[in-house]
């Protein structure tokens, strides 16, 4: 499902960007982070720039457990040295999002932090994550999607040699609309204006019924 190989270019420039990532996204991590509670799982957790917020809710006694699954080499070596430095307990996997290898129902909460963005298959991703996830249980997810209008020609123009630079990320998702299609209900999220050619970050949880 997933080449082995990986990107260790992309892994080695994600971390340079942490001082924008925490200025701009930071706050929104640690929000969603707060909506999430008992067994956890990140699906993508990249190099691990969650992590800190994850260890809070931990400390707080929010979360009991936390699971990470990553498929990348360069990403997951990368996201284990930070839980190391961190004093993080975390259960770090290499599977990716549209194959978890956990049974029905095995998580409360599940979180997806720019990784729709780039998972090869959305739409069986997000069955994969509506089966992991307990009945009444929530999703939360900061993704950037696709926007409308002369916007949204450009992202469709730039795809090709975005994704190729951005280790496979798509910039013209319309994920909100497949977390729907998917059969999660009560989806609220706020948007963010960002730069082009991304344009547009939604922020938010839905829940399965
Ligand atoms: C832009 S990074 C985001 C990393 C992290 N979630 C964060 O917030 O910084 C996208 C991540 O998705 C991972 N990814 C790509 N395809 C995936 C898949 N099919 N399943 C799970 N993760 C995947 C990549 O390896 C990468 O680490």
């Amino acid at each position: 499902v997933y080449p082995e190989r990986g990107h260790p270019v992309f892994a080695f420039f994600y971390d340079l960007t942490g001082s924008a990532d925490d200025r701009l996204l930071g706050p929104r991590r640690a929000a969603l982070v707060a909506s999430l509670g008992g067994r956890v799982l990140e699906v993508g957790a990249g190099t691990g720039a969650s992590f800190p917020y994850w260890q809070e809710a931990i400390r707080r006694g929010d979360v009991s457990s936390l699971t990470a699954v990553e498929p990348d080499p360069y990403m997951r070596r990368r996201a284990a040295r930070r839980a190391r430095s961190l004093g993080l307990t975390v259960d770090l996997l290499a599977a990716p999002a549209e194959a978890l290898p956990f049974p029905d129902a095995s998580f409360d909460g599940l979180a997806y932090f720019l990784v729709l963005c780039t998972v090869r298959d959305p739409v069986a991703a997000l069955a994969e994550a509506l089966r992991v996830l307990r009945p009444g249980g929530r999703l939360a997810f900061m993704e950037h999607v696709r926007t409308e209008g002369r916007g949204l020609a450009w992202q469709r123009r730039l795809a090709g040699v975005w994704s190729r630079l951005g280790a496979g990320c798509r910039l013209d998702r319309d994920t909100i609309a497949t977390l729907s299609a998917a059969g999660f209900r009560d989806i609220s999220f706020e948007t963010d204006v960002l730069p082009p050619p991304l344009y547009r970050l939604v922020t938010g949880t839905a829940r399965r019924p």
